[in-house]
């Protein structure tokens, strides 16, 4: 028997009891003739104690154990001397007799602590040591327990768990697909699924009714915090529901998350915005409602004072600051190059501070009057105090430039807590989105995604307004998960696929299957998807996904620990019948 207790579970109770126990060296502390041990195991730390003064050997031999070594000891659980509260075992100490080297350890590239001196690249590398840490490996227990919550709230309310293939053609969720090549099939290959969405709607055509899956994702887009090439979903689809019935469904499933996991309780209902209200308060799709600082429209009162910058614009807005007024110059320096970056773009920053006797300040006093100065203030609610910041621009470049600086300024004011969880629907997103580059539609949503059945007429007319039975779940500014009603109707389909610029044959070769599938008596149906990997950041408060995720990508996509992606050998090649020709751009040095 390797061991009788785990690292994490002694306590007084079990003083004078002869214990076992196996795990990692954690450190050790030499102090005269005593040696003290930490020993690790996924459940807690041990302290052990070797006496010199009683077993010589033995305690020579724990003097020459090194950093991560696999240990086994047998020994008597003793009440300590000086007690650690920060661990669970901390009352306690093992007088040890017996020890057994069960293998030895390289030293560690970087310290297995929870505030390691190990940085980012090294800690990709040996992932499986940056495993061994707490914090990391809290993180994946924490996921463990949102699939397992997740599955027990499903299956309860009578969805299936049904697999669906990872070699597929492609899916139409915007992104590049990964592509695998065929060796049966010479010239051709599979692509791996952006989501299991075709194969949802084709089990609601089998009757499955009610669906889900924990469903491996690809996407071959640029990495961000939140994006890793592959990711998991929990996606699911059901039959015979509106959308209410959906929202309802999985808001009572983001409750339950809430409560077994987080010991959070919500007891309203999740608040409702839609898409046009969301990029008119906040100028975001997934707005962070934490805090408010709401988005105030400014064109018609600033408009005809001889502020050109102002006239010329379309868009004018901005927000207020609660008790910011008294912001330096450099202060309010930092915030222009901050909203002047290029990725967000503004081309400048305009400030009125509201002086505690009742007067402004502004960057544009030469323009505005002090009594125009106060009309505007009045459309805030500013306070003495507060200061106003005002951005002027193209509409949604703008309304994306205030939305960053809102956000910036909620993070400097700390109201962006991540033990406060905001959470919200977006609904009525538009149908379509115009590309300007290409002189056309695209689905916002993918194009099996139904219309508002009011909104039909508008297909042929204006189909920029009509808007699509879609939704997003958003926690914190963070778009969680994202489904719709779907078009199950086969006429109402092809027309959407020749709004979107498929030619008939386009939509036969590409999604042929499902259209025909539609015609076997496809029963009205509708789902969503979430985020596995960005809800588990946001329950434990991470940064990125990547630190919830076993073996996460680096930012260039890479697996930096098995070396991936990597040339494959000639005779692979050969046998896949491909011939590599590498543009001269992306040949590497
Ligand atoms: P969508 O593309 O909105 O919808 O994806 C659903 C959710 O998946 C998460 N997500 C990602 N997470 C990590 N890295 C990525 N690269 C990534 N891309 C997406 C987000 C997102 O909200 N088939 C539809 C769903 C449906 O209509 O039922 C779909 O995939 O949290």
């Amino acid at each position: 028997m390797f061991r009788t207790h785990t690292c994490g579970e002694l306590c007084l109770l079990n003083s004078g009891l002869k214990i076992t126990l196996s795990g990692w060296v954690q450190r050790s502390r030499k102090m005269g003739g005593m040696t003290f041990i930490d020993l690790r195991d996924r459940y807690g730390i041990t302290q052990l104690v070797f006496n010199q003064d009683v077993n010589t050997v033995l305690w020579e031999q724990a003097n020459k154990l090194g950093r991560e070594f696999v240990i086994q000891v047998t020994g008597l659980v003793a009440e300590r001397s000086n007690k650690n509260a920060n661990i669970s075992t901390g009352e306690v100490e093992i007088l040890v007799s017996e020890l057994q080297v069960l293998n030895e350890s390289k030293t560690p590239p970087f310290t297995i602590e929870e505030n390691t001196d190990g940085g980012d690249d090294i800690r990709m590398k040996y992932r499986y040591l940056d495993l061994r840490r707490t914090n990391v490996r809290e993180n994946l227990e924490l996921r463990h327990r949102i699939t397992f919550e997740t599955r027990r709230y499903l299956d309860e309310m009578n969805f299936l768990e049904v697999e669906t293939p990872i070699l597929i053609g492609s899916t139409p969720e915007g992104a590049r697909d990964f592509v695998v090549p065929s060796r049966m099939n010479p010239g051709e290959f599979y692509a791996l699924p952006q989501s299991p969405q075709l194969f949802k709607q084709l089990l609601m055509v089998s009757g499955f009714d009610r669906y889900f899956q924990i469903a491996k994702c690809f996407r071959d887009e640029d990495l961000r915090a939140d994006r890793q090439p592959e990711f998991t979903q929990i996606d699911c689809e059901m039959s015979f529901v509106d959308q209410e019935d959906v929202l309802n469904l999985f808001e009572g499933m983001m409750k339950h998350l809430f409560k077994f996991v987080k010991d959070i309780d919500f007891a309203e209902a999740f608040p409702r915005l839609t898409w046009h209200e969301a990029m008119r308060l906040y100028g975001s799709d997934k707005p962070d409602i934490r805090f408010g600082m709401q988005f105030v429209e400014l064109k018609e009162e600033v408009s005809g004072h001889d502020f050109v910058v102002f006239d010329s614009v379309p868009y004018v807005a901005g927000i207020c600051a609660k008790a910011c007024a008294a912001y330096t110059r450099k202060q309010l320096d930092e915030l222009t190059d901050f909203v002047k970056k290029p990725q967000i773009g503004a081309k400048g920053l305009v400030y009125i501070r509201c002086e505690a006797d009742g007067t402004f300040k502004s960057s544009v006093d030469k323009f505005y009057s002090n009594d125009d100065l106060k009309t505007i203030a009045l459309k805030f609610n500013a306070q003495p105090g507060d200061l106003i910041l005002i951005l002027a621009g193209a509409k949604l470049k703008t309304q994306k430039a205030l939305c960053e600086l809102r956000l910036e300024m909620g993070a400097r004011l700390g109201l962006r807590d991540k033990n406060v969880f905001k959470p919200l629907w977006v609904i009525d997103f538009p149908l379509f989105e115009w590309d300007e580059d290409t002189q056309r539609y695209y689905a916002t949503h993918h194009p099996f995604t139904s219309p508002n059945l009011d909104d039909i007429p508008l297909l042929n007319t204006d189909p920029g307004e009509v808007r699509a039975t879609a939704y997003d779940m958003v926690i914190n500014g963070v778009e969680l998960g994202g489904g719709s009603i779907r078009i199950h109707n086969s006429e109402l389909q092809n027309r959407m696929f020749e709004l979107l610029g498929f030619t008939p044959e386009k939509a036969q070769a590409q999604f042929g299957f499902l259209m025909s599938a539609f015609q076997y008596g496809a029963p009205p149906h509708g789902g969503l998807a979430f985020g596995l990997d960005r809800l588990v950041s946001l329950f434990a408060g991470l940064d990125t996904i990547r630190d919830c995720m076993a073996f996460p990508k680096n930012n260039s996509g890479r697996d930096v620990m098995i070396d991936a992606p990597s040339v494959i050998d000639q005779s692979q090649l050969n046998e896949l019948n491909l011939l590599i020709d590498l543009k001269p751009q992306t040949v590497k040095e």
